[in-house]
């Protein structure tokens, strides 16, 4: 998608979730809304959702699309690896990140968002697939690290 037209749709998802937010505070419910309405509205999303650190273990959370892993091996794969720096993630090519966790063979690219409470504690990570290479780059990096600070606004 051209960068213009992203970041227009971008805004607009941020306004409707901004919107929808003060509605209910629980964060599991907060996620839930932002992946139904980015993996809708998004057209190369492909898996959208929340691994939640838990016990030391990152879990599956919130997700819309095919099934993924419940459970993802310990400092292994993009989504452990965004959670240890604390940093966005793109990757343009799923096959040469080393470790990654593929949960569907489908998916080609994938970015992975770190997820902070209002204390700045890491709880999870946003992450999304796509079955297109490529598919994420800064505008997506910068839009999706706005809409997690929604999970636990005011
Ligand atoms: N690819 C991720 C695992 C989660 S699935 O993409 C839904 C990883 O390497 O951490």
């Amino acid at each position: 998608m051209e960068q213009s037209k992203k970041a227009l749709r971008y805004e607009r998802i941020y306004a409707q979730l901004s919107a929808l937010m003060p509605s209910c505070r629980t964060p599991v419910s907060r996620m839930a809304s932002i992946c139904a309405v980015l993996h809708h509205k998004m057209d190369v999303f492909f898996w959208t959702g929340f691994y939640l650190l838990e016990k030391g273990q990152l879990v599956v959370g919130p997700y819309q699309g095919p099934l993924a892993c419940m459970m993802l091996e310990k400092d292994k794969g993009v989504c452990w690896a965004g959670l240890g720096k604390g940093m966005t993630i793109v990757v343009p090519d799923v096959e040469k990140f080393p470790g990654h966790i593929a949960c569907d063979q489908r998916s080609k690219s994938e970015i992975v968002v770190p997820l902070f409470n209002r204390q700045g504690m890491t709880m999870g990570v946003l992450d999304v697939d796509s079955d297109r290479l490529e598919a994420f780059d800064q505008t997506d990096a910068r839009y999706l690290e706005k809409i997690v600070t929604l999970v636990y606004s005011n």
